[in-house]
């Protein structure tokens, strides 16, 4: 007999069947237009506004006698700063058991090779620790050990000698326990080693983790869910050694203007839906789509990263835009 959640699947590709053929026509044209370089971008400016709001706000956030004024956004509403973390944390653990069946849904699949092509910009290197923010359910630090697994088997082909000490590892962190369950799941299933696999729950604002110690850091789909962006970028060149690398894998803005009315046209009508069909859960994919658009286009962003400090800071549209991928480098000591 079929539990609920083999059932939630079950319907799932049902519908992924239905929808599967129309989304791919159009994902495979945008995918293949997977980097335009880092041109500037016009800025939204519904967008840019209410960031504007939340970063400044976020830049005075020591000080926390003016702490209940503040307001953050969660998705298109304005909610008390002091709020966001707990709402958005209520998000992921309810779409946690359906978050992995429902990213294939909603992009056709095309998820895998953004993160294909993120994680193949890492640089994995023997001996590397590396650090994978807001991770979830593991699919890029998944990726990443199998990077360093290779890495390593080249290394030691070379002579190098690794031993339990010498070897890199990954660490998978996110704020939900409900994610990194699911994820911990998915590594047993697929026989992923775990003697080189940590998991850590923490908020991106404030690690766990010591000053200086990770080689790269990444973050994928998991920035705009951070109350105090500033912060969490702040706080990644903190763990960071000198000379580490910082990634970002983010939606951005599609900067074609038929794309992008595609691409909302799709969001706002077929995704929320999916997410009601399938997870029984609208409001949650309501806020996912809502929030793609109040995080910081391509050049903000970038200006936060220089701001924080990270030096030759890049970035790549993936599809057209949909998503971008920004990298900086953290200062040689
Ligand atoms: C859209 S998922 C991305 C998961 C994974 N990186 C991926 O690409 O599939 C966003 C993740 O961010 C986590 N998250 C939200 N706020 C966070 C915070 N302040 N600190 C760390 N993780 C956070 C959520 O729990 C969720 O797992």
């Amino acid at each position: 007999m079929l539990g609920a959640s083999a059932r939630r699947a079950a319907r799932a590709r049902a519908t992924a069947s239905v929808v599967r053929e129309a989304l791919w026509r159009t994902a495979r044209a945008w995918s293949t237009a997977t980097t335009t370089g880092a041109s500037g971008s016009a800025t939204d400016e519904k967008s840019r506004g209410v960031n504007e709001r939340e970063t400044s706000s976020s830049s005075s956030s020591s000080s926390s006698s003016s702490s209940s004024a503040r307001t953050a956004s969660f998705g298109y509403e304005d909610v008390a700063y002091d709020d966001k973390e707990d709402l958005v944390r209520g998000v992921f653990e309810r779409v946690a058991p359906s978050y992995d069946v429902m990213n294939d849904l909603m992009s056709a699949g095309v998820h895998r090779l953004w993160k294909d092509y993120f994680v193949s910009r890492v640089g994995a290197f023997a001996g590397m620790t590396h650090l994978d923010v807001a991770g979830g359910t593991g699919d890029v630090a998944f990726r990443v050990l199998r990077a360093l697994q290779r890495a390593e088997r080249d290394a030691e082909l070379d002579g190098q000698v690794l031993d339990a000490k010498t070897r890199g590892k990954v660490i998978v962190s996110d704020i939900n326990p409900a994610m990194l369950r699911e994820g911990m799941k998915r590594a047993t299933t697929r026989g992923i080693a775990q003697n080189q696999l940590e998991w850590l729950e923490g908020n991106a604002e404030k690690l766990p983790v010591e000053d200086g110690s990770v080689d790269v850091y990444t973050i994928a789909f998991g920035l705009r869910n951070v109350t105090d962006t500033r912060a969490a970028i702040a706080d990644a060149y903190r763990c960071l050694k000198p000379g580490g690398k910082y990634m970002i894998l983010e939606f951005s803005r599609v900067e074609n203007d038929v794309l992008r009315s595609v691409y909302d046209f799709y969001s706002f009508n077929i995704i929320p839906k999916l997410g009601e069909i399938v997870a029984r859960d609208r409001g949650s994919y309501q806020y996912l789509v809502e929030s793609i658009r109040k995080f910081p286009p391509q050049e903000e962003l970038k200006s936060m990263m220089q701001g924080v400090g990270f030096r030759h800071v890049s970035y790549e549209n993936l599809t057209g835009g949909m998503v971008a991928m920004h990298v900086g480098y953290k200062d040689q000591a």
